[in-house]
């Protein structure tokens, strides 16, 4: 039997950092044969992951900068997959950021900077690849949102309020793709050890550790998986829906 994702091609977005979550699941899926366009800020970062990538495990990968706010940035990620693999398979969108502070403190320039990467960043990204998408026979879409949308963190107003819509936007895409055969769904990482959570207070960790039902933060490749399940034909019948995956963390929401 071939690799399972032999032969796809997918645009994974916020993939540059080596401890990130963007490149456990380009490594995840690489590892079964997945080529990829690796998307994140800078160019020279972006190339290397696909060095990377290439590396270890022998599929095609170019590296692609763009900011996800800017659509003319992600017009040129999709024009670059469609000139470099003439089709597109998935997309997972996982860029995010944070920038948390109470209401009472948080500017509206905080607000609209990270409402503009993690909710207007997958409507764009995601306008940009629906055309060469929707000819895929069997086109995905992740995103990465968190349980931060399902259950509301104090301080987190606006990542949650963004993590939130992602969860809507997930549904109403699924919905406008359902008659193209393209499948839909989020992936609601609880706490997972990225360099994200780690410029957090020690403290603040702790907290987060013990908040877990299962005492650990995620591995990112505890996600990658996740998202892998999504991708692949044993989750045929799903659209529409999210999964957490949390460690026990957000239990009965
Ligand atoms: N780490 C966690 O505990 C956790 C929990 C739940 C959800 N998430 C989500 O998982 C995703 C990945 O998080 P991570 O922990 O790997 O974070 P990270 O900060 O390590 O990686 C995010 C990547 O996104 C890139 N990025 C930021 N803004 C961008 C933009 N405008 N355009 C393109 N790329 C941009 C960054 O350069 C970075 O490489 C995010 O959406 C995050 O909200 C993380």
């Amino acid at each position: 039997m071939g690799k399972h994702f032999e032969g796809k091609v997918a645009v994974a977005t916020g993939t540059a950092s080596p401890r990130g979550l963007g490149r456990a699941i380009c490594n995840r899926i690489a590892e079964e044969g997945c080529d990829l366009v690796m998307v994140d800020l800078n160019q020279e970062a972006c190339d290397q992951a696909a060095k990377e990538v290439v590396e270890a495990y022998g599929v095609k990968a170019i590296g692609v900068a763009c900011n996800v706010t800017k659509l003319s940035d992600c017009e040129n990620v999709i024009a670059k997959a469609k000139a470099s693999f003439n089709k597109l398979d998935f997309l997972i969108n996982n860029a995010g950021v944070l920038k948390d502070t109470l209401l009472l403190r948080m500017t509206e320039e905080d607000w609209d900077f990270v409402l503009d990467v993690n909710l207007k960043g997958v409507f764009l990204m995601t306008k940009a690849a629906s055309k060469l998408l929707l000819k895929a026979p069997s086109g995905r879409i992740v995103n990465i949102s968190s349980v931060s949308g399902l259950t509301g963190q104090p301080a987190q107003a606006n990542y949650s309020s963004s993590k939130a819509g992602v969860i809507a936007l997930t549904k109403v895409c699924a919905r406008e793709f359902s008659g193209r055969g393209v499948l839909v769904n989020a992936v609601c990482p609880g706490y997972v050890q990225t360099d994200m959570t780690g410029s957090l207070p020690n403290d603040v960790q702790e907290k987060l550790k013990e908040m877990v039902p299962l005492k650990r933060p995620a591995t990112p490749r505890d996600i990658a998986n996740s998202v892998r399940f999504f991708l692949s034909d044993d989750a045929s019948y799903i659209t529409g829906t999210y999964l957490r995956v949390d460690g026990g963390a957000a239990i009965g929401m």
